[in-house]
């Protein structure tokens, strides 16, 4: 908060961001337009929302609430909205235990939803995953029967052909970074420590056929600023930290190759593949750093006062090349127009991808990466545009064949758009009860994979 202003709430607890109070449902929902009747099963997204009065340092802290929407044979058949009940939310457990180590089921579990082995994991990226039912009912936290020793991830990423979910753990003491593998059937079927220098902020990662890509850049773990309590994102940039990318075989018959990058911070991947030599592809959004401190600065962490002057907050989408033949990464800006919350064709991850959706500046972005260029469905400056969940069509031939899901927020009122990939036309829209805060991030998830 400026020292000279009057009280009002943090920017993350106001305007589109602001929390709902309380819990709610509603049945058989007003739908204009066309919901395609193969549209069967549940739209899950999951966001911080702290409880009424509860104190929130930093737009990344809150409890997870997952509001989530039934589509059913053309119709809406409900949408309710729960938080994820976990140690933290029912008994106010703490984080930290007294002898300094973590409690990883005393979460808030505020960032991703997704379904795997015929169960739904609600995730965030210090703890261990929650498994909610397809009614949004918590069951509980997961370690895997004991095997689980990291956090997990909030960015699994699930290869569509083996079925298996790759993901890792980062922590701020060593091993600051473990790759894990849960088999196709939902066992944790691998762990293997993965040598980094320091305790950088790991928020995602990428997957090929073969490969894991690591995003190891200078933002870094701060135990001094972590001590101090003064923010609740212990974390600050670190030019000396340098930036790499690295590339591990899955099957772990290699050391990892690090690639040097110049300096930037990227939260979200796009997609990453093999290309024909043998080189690997990463498509993300890419924070310059001038860009990461005004952003972290504004949204409750700290900021260098060198660069937090700035105020634009953007990612835009990039492209590293990272080549094993010459042992460097070759990159370039793929569009300078600020957007975040790549997404792709689940069923590509780690193959080669023709579009990505983006969201920004009020509008669902659509990349065709062989050169056609961008297009965008514009919903208004005053709209706040959700991540862009793409579902394909059934018996889909051409990899934009299908429909893109977000939640559409103005003043105090939202909807959940589906748009035609392909053309970005308007399919339908549902009215949904309520203003549905922005949130992070969310699955389509079709009833055979609900469990339900
Ligand atoms: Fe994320």
């Amino acid at each position: 908060m400026g020292e000279n202003t009057t009280e009002r709430p943090a920017t993350w607890l106001d305007g589109p961001l602001a929390p709902v109070p309380d819990e709610t449902g509603a049945r058989d929902l007003e739908v204009t337009g066309a919901l395609p009747p193969e549209l069967t099963g549940r739209y899950f997204r999951n966001g911080p929302n702290p409880r009424p009065g509860e104190p929130s340092r930093h737009w990344f802290s809150g409890h997870g609430m997952i509001h989530g929407v039934r589509l059913r044979d053309g119709r809406a058949e409900w949408y309710r909205n729960r938080w994820v009940r976990t140690e933290s939310f029912v008994h106010g457990t703490s984080f930290v235990r007294d002898d300094l180590t973590f409690d990883r089921r005393a979460v808030q579990a505020n960032t991703h939803v997704i379904p795997h082995a015929g169960k739904i994991w609600a995730l965030v990226e210090a703890g261990f995953p929650y498994e909610v039912t397809p009614e949004l009912e918590t069951v509980g936290a997961c370690d895997f029967g004991g095997r689980l020793t990291t956090a997990m991830t909030a960015h699994p990423k699930e290869d569509p052909v083996t079925g298996e979910l790759l993901f890792f753990g980062y922590g701020v003491f060593e091993p600051y970074l473990t790759f894990h593998r849960l088999a196709a059937d939902g066992t944790l079927a691998e762990s293997r420590e993965v040598e980094v220098p320091g305790p950088t902020m790991m928020h995602d990662f990428a997957i090929t056929e073969n490969h894991v890509v690591w995003l190891d850049l200078p933002v870094v773990f701060d135990l001094d600023l972590a001590l101090s309590g003064t923010t609740g994102m212990p974390y600050v940039w670190d030019d000396a930290y340098g930036a790499r990318l690295g590339v591990m075989r899955r099957d772990g018959t290699a050391e990892v190759a690090w690639y040097e990058i110049d300096p930037c911070y990227v939260f979200h991947v796009g997609n990453a593949h093999e290309d024909a030599a043998g080189r690997v592809v990463v498509d993300g959004a890419r924070y310059r750093p001038e860009n990461f401190g005004a952003l972290w600065g504004d949204i409750g962490g700290t900021v260098d006062p060198a660069t937090g002057a700035a105020r634009s907050q953007s990612a835009s989408l990039h492209r590293w090349v990272l080549d094993p033949a010459t042992g460097r990464a070759a990159e370039e800006s793929i569009d300078d127009r600020g957007v975040e919350f790549p997404t792709h064709d689940d069923t590509r991850t780690g193959r080669e991808h023709r579009y990505l959706y983006t969201v920004g500046g009020g509008s669902i972005v659509k990349y065709d990466l062989r050169g056609q260029g961008t297009s965008a469905h514009d919903f208004g400056e005053d709209a706040h545009v959700g991540e862009a969940v793409f579902v394909p069509a059934e018996g889909a031939r051409a990899e934009d064949e299908g429909w893109l899901l977000s939640i559409v927020t103005r003043e105090a009122a939202s909807d959940l758009l589906v748009l035609d990939a392909a053309d970005l036309s308007h399919t339908a829209t549902v009215r949904l009860p309520r203003r549905v805060p922005a949130g992070f991030h969310g699955s389509w998830i079709p009833d055979a994979r609900s469990g339900a």
